[in-house]
């Protein structure tokens, strides 16, 4: 089965963003190649109607809007977020022992811990550093050449056969290097950077193994970070593909990093970034305060997220009439906690568009005595006023370091996005 383009730019993207800073950068440059123009906070903003714009906070959170051709008075808004549970780098992670060089790390957000054992880890994220002239820089960097990996104890040596007990603190480590001389990640990154002196970082420990396209015809999508780079590269697409701006309503996606730790941060979704964005978006186009309360009143913001689909072994942990099935279409979120932001009427709006464009849907709801995820959708929710509508693809493994998803269903949200923006 030829594989659909969209899905090819997909694979490449999940291959190219292993930490949400690599995520921002290739969606900046997607963005500029469709003629978006970059905007700083902390610059004046002389916005045109009908333009198209981004800004980037702190190299990993990302909002990007296509103001109308008139006056606005509505915003249609989609959201997701770019970070991913992984290990993070400790800020002196090295320690010797015996002769293997060792890397301590912290465990970011809620991975399933035993699937990052025992497979090839490759060190990626930002570094601060001063170059051989003293001056500061900060970079990315993926160390394809220098992979790790976090051996898991053989089963032989332990005794809860059934049940290996994982200590966060004492078993995580990863085995980087023999009989070597140390330090010998401050000597790696420096040599990499051409540094003078390493200042700080934010590096994290990610898979190796390339995003796949599994199962009979391609069937499905086989990666990490499938939870929630597969929302940010639908959503992206969305944006990018319109043709020419509404007359009246501001168009717009916002990615935030953080979401995995729970959002609060100058940049994840309960900060005030998209608030303070479109605000400006108004002020900038001359229009006040009371105009910026209206259009919140007037807008919708869709938060996409992916979201559980029924597990074939595990079919009694889920709500008997609302368990999602791969490639059968994307996922409304509903949760009377508020757990998800959906109610009847932003859900009847995902409703009525799949059905105008004929795109399956399904409903999530977990069981009364199961605890459920969350996600952005409800903080940034509070945040902005926005009425807000929660959805997803479905997939297994989630939070997994090899995440499992449809093709068939990405295809559809990402119609489903379109829809909504045109
Ligand atoms: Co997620």
């Amino acid at each position: 089965m030829p594989i659909h383009h969209i899905i090819d730019d997909l694979l490449k993207f999940l291959d190219e963003s292993p930490t949400s800073w690599h995520a921002v950068q290739n969606v900046k440059e997607t963005l500029l190649q469709a003629g978006f123009q970059e905007l700083k906070e902390e610059d004046a903003w002389p916005l045109a109607f009908g333009g198209k714009y981004f800004v980037i906070k702190n190299g990993s959170s990302i909002v990007a809007f296509q103001t109308p051709l008139e006056e606005p008075t509505s915003a249609k808004i989609i959201t997701s977020h770019t970070d991913s549970p992984a290990f993070k780098l400790k800020a002196n992670p090295e320690f010797v022992q015996e002769n293997m060089v060792m890397l301590g790390c912290e465990v970011y957000g809620g991975p399933l811990l035993t699937s990052w054992l025992n497979r090839d880890l490759k060190i990626s994220g930002r570094v601060f550093y001063l170059d051989k002239k003293g001056k500061k820089q900060s970079k990315l960097v993926t160390l394809d050449q220098f992979p790790v990996c976090i051996p898991q104890l053989a089963i032989h040596l332990e005794n809860n056969k059934d049940n290996p007990q994982l200590n966060k603190q004492q078993h995580l480590a990863a085995i980087a290097a023999l009989d070597v001389e140390t330090p010998y990640l401050e000597t790696i990154l420096k040599k990499e950077l051409n540094a003078k002196t390493i200042l700080s970082f934010d590096l994290f420990l990610t898979p190796s193994e390339k995003a796949s396209l599994i199962g009979f015809e391609n069937q499905m999508i086989a990666s990490y970070r499938i939870d929630s780079l597969l929302s940010v590269h639908a959503c992206l697409q969305a944006l990018i593909e319109l043709k020419s701006a509404s007359l009246n309503e501001i168009k717009a996606f916002v990615f935030y990093d953080h979401e995995e730790v729970g959002s609060t941060s100058a940049i994840g979704a309960s900060s005030p970034f998209l608030a303070h964005t479109l605000e400006r978006i108004l002020l900038s186009l001359h229009f006040g305060k009371e105009h910026y309360f209206r259009l919140l009143a007037k807008s919708l913001l869709i938060s996409v997220d992916l979201a559980h689909a029924a597990h074939p072994s595990y079919m009694e942990k889920h709500e008997p009439y609302h368990r999602p099935l791969l490639n059968r279409g994307i996922v409304i979120k509903q949760n009377a906690s508020l757990r998800y932001a959906s109610n009847g009427s932003t859900s009847s709006q995902i409703v009525e568009l799949c059905q105008n464009q004929n795109i399956p849907y399904q409903h999530f709801i977990s069981r009364n005595d199961m605890p459920c995820g969350s996600t952005i959708g409800p903080l940034n929710a509070a945040a902005t006023g926005i009425e807000t509508v929660d959805i997803g693809v479905p997939q297994l493994s989630m939070h997994s370091c090899r995440e499992l998803a449809a093709v068939q269903d990405q295809l559809d949200m990402c119609r489903l996005l379109s829809a909504f923006l045109k």
